[in-house]
């Protein structure tokens, strides 16, 4: 197939574009920058150069490119402010709100058969009931105000995608990525964090996280443009967890001391509302479908052992 995958050179597409490839299909991966089309042309797409917020230019590259598959992988997250979170993810609402009806209005001029794009079972879910979501689960309908903006622009995204009649429209709800790539990865962001002994542990550190290894997320990916079917599917690892289990362990394998512990209003004061919320309220995913209609399983089933081979 010709697959056009938005958001091709960033930590997941970097694992799926050669995925794709070695699978046998002809990439076609968008990039703003012409510095980022060697890279492209390494990772064996041809390159297209496009800003995804100019809607004539995406309506161009995807008409010359005549893709049978859009991925939307578009995600602007750079390095996050906990404690300004909404201005963090701004560009990221904007690329699944905008960017996506304008990645769709283009595919739909071309006809494409399918539409896969990335959401989020990470963070999204509601914070009421079981600890681990199924993909009927509804989204959090009261995020904490300072994630408002961001978990809207998910539901805009997934509407968008689950309500375009005219293609296949697939929603993967990634978990929290961790390897190549990735903040969570040797020497990256969040593992230094820990590593240094600055990520405290708030409250009763009840937050359930999903895992997922950015290869196994771009595997389960390639299964979803071959054969998935219009849906949602969390793509998370066989072991959520709650914040209290595993940034303990994480500490021990990073050689970092175990993290301290600060009551949620020290949290709250100190870090922000969102991180508070992360660490106390998340729940976590299950990856039963994913396994079942993709008939995919993660290399790394558990964070346990996928953080240490990250
Ligand atoms: N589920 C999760 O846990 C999750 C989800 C997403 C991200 N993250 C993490 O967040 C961190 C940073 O991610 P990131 O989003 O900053 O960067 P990233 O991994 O580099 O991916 C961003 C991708 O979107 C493209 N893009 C962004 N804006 C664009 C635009 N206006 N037009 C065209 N393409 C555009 C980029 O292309 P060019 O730069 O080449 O133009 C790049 O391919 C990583 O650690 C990542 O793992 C985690």
């Amino acid at each position: 197939m010709r697959v056009f995958v938005a958001g091709a050179t960033g930590a997941i597409g970097r694992q799926l574009v050669p995925r794709l490839v070695a699978a046998g299909h002809e990439v076609h991966g968008m990039t703003r920058s012409e510095s980022k089309q060697a890279m492209l042309h390494e990772l064996g797409a041809v390159p297209v150069v496009a800003d995804a917020l100019d809607p004539d230019r995406v309506a161009d590259a995807v008409a010359r490119a005549k893709p049978d598959v859009i991925v939307h992988q578009l995600t602007a997250i750079g390095a996050v402010d906990m404690r300004h979170f909404e201005r963090s993810f701004a560009e990221t609402s904007r690329l699944r709100t905008e960017g996506t009806d304008y990645l769709l209005s283009a595919g739909r001029a071309v006809g494409v058969r399918r539409f896969v794009a990335q959401s989020n079972g990470a963070f999204a879910y509601a914070r009421t009931g079981g600890a681990v979501k199924g993909e009927e689960d509804p989204l959090d309908p009261s995020p904490a105000r300072e994630m408002r903006g961001t978990v809207a622009a998910l539901r805009h995204l997934e509407e968008a995608v689950l309500g375009a009649e005219w293609t296949e429209g697939i929603v993967l709800r990634y978990g929290a990525f961790y390897g190549p790539g990735t903040s969570m990865a040797p020497s990256e962001a969040q593992f230094e964090l820990i590593r240094q002994g600055k990520l405290p542990l708030i409250g009763d550190g009840g937050g359930v996280w999903s895992f997922i290894h950015v290869a196994d997320a771009a595997e389960a990916t390639v299964a979803a443009v071959e054969h998935g079917r219009r849906g949602v599917y969390n793509v998370v690892d066989d072991d959520p967890a709650p914040v209290a289990e595993w940034l303990p362990a994480l500490a021990q394998t990073l050689g970092a001391k175990k993290p301290m512990h600060v009551p949620r209003f020290v949290g709250r004061l100190f870090a922000g509302a969102p991180v508070v919320v992360m660490m106390t309220e998340l729940r976590g995913a299950s990856n039963a479908k994913a396994k079942r209609e993709l008939r995919w399983r993660p290399a790394h089933p558990s964070w346990r052992q996928g953080f240490a081979a990250a």
